[in-house]
């Protein structure tokens, strides 16, 4: 993914229909990489809570049951398939106070839907083309107060996963989007903390903390359909869509292979991975 807006919404309209093929897993097996943000905010019934960046809507909808009927919780996302995904996969007759919409956050004065006590966003801050405009678009649409979590990819070694699933698919594959360089959005744009700081600063947050956090995601003992989920949440997700049946089932195999690591044949998968949990609050 390179860094213009155009190329970050060109990313992920190719990446949506492999997050859409495996909203239902990722809820489930991605759960822990948005956990530690749900218990800081704790959200309480009533509250009004955005979710920034909320892909297939499974994060928003747990927001919407823990601020009951009483409460509001409002998805936002690029991606206009994922936001009709969500809406279909949540309607609105059964969730009530909960809505979607699809949009930039990066080009909005405030989300429609607040001022809200509390935004969650789970590991999409670093991939944001100007997360300075997109978090002070956050910023604007909490009250006075208003609490934000959100969790980001701390550095590479502690996230061995992402480069097994794209390593051992990619020579298998066309030509992957350019990998990310310096600051540019993608995984580890935020890996460094100071630049956590210095993003939410300049967004008009205080309050800034980082704190790290080691989660697992487990997954079951079927290494084919592991493999493809995590081939596909990533940038060889399309190439992997488009390629023929004989190519998808190499790249498959070798992502197999280098995933081998953290399968225990008979048991599953565990999958470390290690996250920052950002926290700030919106003056006032
Ligand atoms: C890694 S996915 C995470 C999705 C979801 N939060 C989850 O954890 O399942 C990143 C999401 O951020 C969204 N996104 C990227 N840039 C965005 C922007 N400027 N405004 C709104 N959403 C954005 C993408 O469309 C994608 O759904």
């Amino acid at each position: 993914m390179s860094g213009s807006a155009a190329s970050v919404a060109a990313f992920w309209a190719a990446a949506a229909p492999g997050w859409i093929r495996h909203a239902d897993r990722h809820d489930v097996r991605g759960a822990p990489l948005g956990e530690v943000a749900l218990r800081s905010l704790a959200v309480r019934p009533g509250e009004r809570v955005l979710d920034v960046g909320c892909g297939c809507g499974g994060t928003t909808a747990a927001l919407a049951a823990a601020v009951g009927g009483a409460g509001v919780a409002v998805g936002v996302d690029l991606s206009s398939a994922m936001i009709e995904t969500a809406r279909s996969r949540f309607p609105a007759g059964r969730h009530p106070g909960l809505r979607f919409l699809a949009a930039d956050v990066e080009r909005l004065d405030v989300v429609p839907g607040g001022p809200f006590d509390a935004a969650y966003s789970r590991m999409v801050l670093m991939l944001l083309a100007d997360p300075v405009a997109g978090c002070a678009a956050v910023r604007r649409s909490l009250r006075p107060g208003g609490r934000f979590a959100a969790t980001v990819f701390r550095a590479g070694p502690g996230n061995a996963w992402l480069p097994a699933a794209m390593l051992g698919a990619a020579p298998h594959l066309g030509a992957l989007p350019p990998l990310p360089v310096g600051d540019e959005p993608g995984p580890f744009a935020l890996a460094e903390p100071r630049r956590i700081d210095r993003v939410l600063t300049a967004a008009g947050f205080v309050d800034v903390a980082a704190e790290p956090h080691d989660v697992v995601m487990a997954a079951p003992d079927e290494p084919d359909d592991v493999a493809e989920w995590l081939i596909e949440l990533g940038p060889a997700g399309a190439p992997f869509r488009r390629a023929t049946p004989d190519a998808q089932r190499a790249a498959r195999a070798g992502a197999v292979k280098l995933l081998a690591r953290f399968r225990e044949p008979g048991a599953g998968y565990r999958i470390p991975s290690a996250l920052w949990l950002i926290t700030a609050r919106a003056p006032g």
